[in-house]
């Protein structure tokens, strides 16, 4: 994988608070010529300065509480200094993606992925690579390093992702041979490239048959011949494991199958799986550059990986914050979290205003 190449020693200071920050240049030098960033102990007010990457910077109202001192601003003590250095660095977190997040920089009706990166210095810097739906949920890299989004994404790179779906019906036969060949969509002018399709519902069967013994209902295969069809309490589930990133690919691949996607998680990006990161649904945390390795080294998983990768997955579904599930799972009256203010304001009881004229909520 191409590395990011190493930012230079020496660099001005307003491009540098900006890229801190996440402010604009312009914001940037009207701060600096008031005075309020100090590179290691002395203030500098001329944005154009060029200053070493490696002394830690203090920024009143970034990592510094301004104080006043006769209408004269200054700055504390340097407890939360931050170094260009760190902060260019390529900042590289895996998220387990919840449902009801897009992939995308900006979106006026939902939520995006990287609001819950808020806390994160220079979250305005943060993208996807790649993109998940607005109801998948699972693993994703989000990251401020452009070279490392197009590594991931570009198509020729072929890195290999694992997905698992549960099926509205159990798979036909010629599934796992047509996924082999690759589909033909409608909407896509080429056939999808090969792609590796492992039924794992045997992992249900025996599940199945126990509630097919209370009730009496049919447990071996259907008659349609179809994969893993055991009973009416069954769930269908499979993995896909496949090298392309086309717009709703697994969706539309089962769907050429006859089968509709009722959930969809992604397990493993190459190497990097959740076995491995045991992320909670909505939690991520920064990746390890031996980690970052990983999402590049291709891997074919066998069917005791993949059962385990979808144990990991149930479990994260199991103890999910309920507005993080897909639409489809929430309990009812889960409210979701753009909708949360509002609801607390609707319930609230306005008969209290504060010394500032605000109302006061209980
Ligand atoms: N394929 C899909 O259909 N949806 C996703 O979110 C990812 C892959």
């Amino acid at each position: 994988m191409a590395k990011k190449a190493a930012p230079k020693e020496m660099q001005r200071l307003d491009k540098i608070v900006a890229h801190i920050t996440g402010w604009s240049r312009q914001q940037a030098t009207k701060l600096i010529r008031d005075g309020g960033v100090a590179v290691g102990e002395e203030v500098i007010v001329d944005g154009a300065t060029k200053v070493s990457i490696n002394v830690p910077l203090v920024i009143a109202g970034f990592n510094d509480a301004p104080e006043f001192d006769d209408d004269a601003l200054e700055l504390g003590s340097a407890a939360g200094a931050v170094s260009a250095q760190e902060a260019l660095a390529a900042q590289v977190f895996l998220l387990n993606k919840p449902a009801n997040y897009v992939c995308a920089d900006r979106d006026k009706n939902h939520n995006v992925v990287t609001t819950l990166f808020r806390a994160e210095r220079n979250s305005a810097h943060l993208h996807c690579a790649g993109r998940l739906d607005i109801d998948t949920t699972g693993l994703l890299v989000v990251t401020d390093d452009g070279n490392l989004i197009h590594n991931i994404t570009a198509p020729r790179k072929e890195v290999n992702k694992v997905y698992i779906a549960r099926l509205d019906r159990a798979l036909p036969k010629h599934a796992v041979r047509r996924f082999a060949e690759g589909i033909k969509h409608p909407e896509e002018e080429k056939r999808y490239q090969g792609a590796t399709l492992t039924p794992l519902t045997p992992l249900f069967s025996e599940l199945a048959e126990d509630a097919a013994g209370a009730d009496g209902a049919a447990g071996a295969a259907g008659a349609d011949g179809a994969v893993g069809a055991v009973g009416a309490t069954a769930e269908h589930w499979a993995a896909v494991q496949l090298s392309q990133g086309r717009f709703h690919q697994v969706k539309r691949m089962f769907e050429m199958v006859g089968c509709q996607v009722q959930e969809l998680t992604r397990v493993a990006i190459g190497a990097l799986n959740v076995t491995k990161v045991q992320l909670e649904l909505g939690a991520y945390r920064r990746l390890t550059p031996e980690e970052v390795e990983l999402l590049f080294t291709n891997q074919d998983y066998e069917l005791s990986e993949l059962e385990a990768m979808w144990h990991c997955y149930r479990k994260a579904m199991a103890t999910a914050a309920p507005h993080y599930l897909p639409p489809q799972l929430m309990p009812s009256g889960t409210i979701a979290p753009e909708d949360q203010a509002e609801a607390e304001l609707e319930a609230a009881d306005f008969d209290e205003v504060d010394a500032d004229g605000n109302f006061r909520i209980y």
